[in-house]
């Protein structure tokens, strides 16, 4: 049976099209049973409907708490099944809720080699910085920005400052490398009975 994951957006969702073509096409064993933006109306809604996959558009401002919306959220995971959290371009620290919930099944991915370079526009930042070597990280997720358990990384080699230029390079390996690892992920990941 294929495994159910979920993929949390907030933006343009190029990562969801991603996985969606690696379900798809089979690279990839799973479902994408649901998507989940906090950005009602982001461009990864449209990806989610072309590809026939549920969504919740929520707005954090109409809950109370943090608490109050993962534990809205966890809900419609539990009752969809899903076993592996995907987030990608979530711009949004997971709380308790989540984390008590789905501990060691979320998982991040980041366009840096962290540790260096967490949070909003890493790639800005590296480039700011000046570095010639840039990448991407997948790791768990756990209480801290961007700290959890490194999974993979990719580096991307670019000697320039031209940012047009430098993130298709970054995005590009991003679209490899996330099916690919939420492809290891699963294949050691027990079965959770829901
Ligand atoms: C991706 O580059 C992802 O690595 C990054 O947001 C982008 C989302 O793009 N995530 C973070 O910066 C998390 N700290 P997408 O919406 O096209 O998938």
């Amino acid at each position: 049976m294929k495994r159910k994951i979920a993929v949390f957006a907030s933006g343009n969702g190029t990562n969801f099209e991603a996985l969606a073509n690696a379900c798809a096409d089979g690279r990839l064993d799973a479902e994408i049973v649901l998507c989940v933006t906090d950005k009602p109306g982001a461009y990864v809604v449209e990806r989610a409907r072309r590809h026939d996959v549920p969504t919740i558009e929520f707005r954090p401002k109409d809950f109370a708490s943090k608490a109050e919306f993962e534990t809205m959220l966890v809900n419609e995971l539990r009752s969809r099944g899903v076993e592996l959290i995907c987030l990608a371009g979530y711009m949004r620290i997971i709380g308790d809720v989540l984390l008590e919930n789905y501990g060691g099944r979320i998982i991040n991915i980041h366009p840096s080699l962290l540790p260096a370079f967490r949070g909003a526009d890493a790639i800005g930042q590296a480039l700011e910085y000046g570095v010639k070597v840039f990448g991407v990280t997948i790791h768990y997720v756990d209480a801290t920005l961007d700290g959890g358990k490194i999974i993979s990384q990719v580096a991307v080699a670019y000697d320039g400052s031209d940012r047009e230029e430098l993130e298709p390079l970054i995005h590009a390996q991003e679209h490899i490398l996330y099916p690919r690892t939420v492809a290891r992920i699963l294949d050691s990941l027990p079965h959770e009975n829901q």
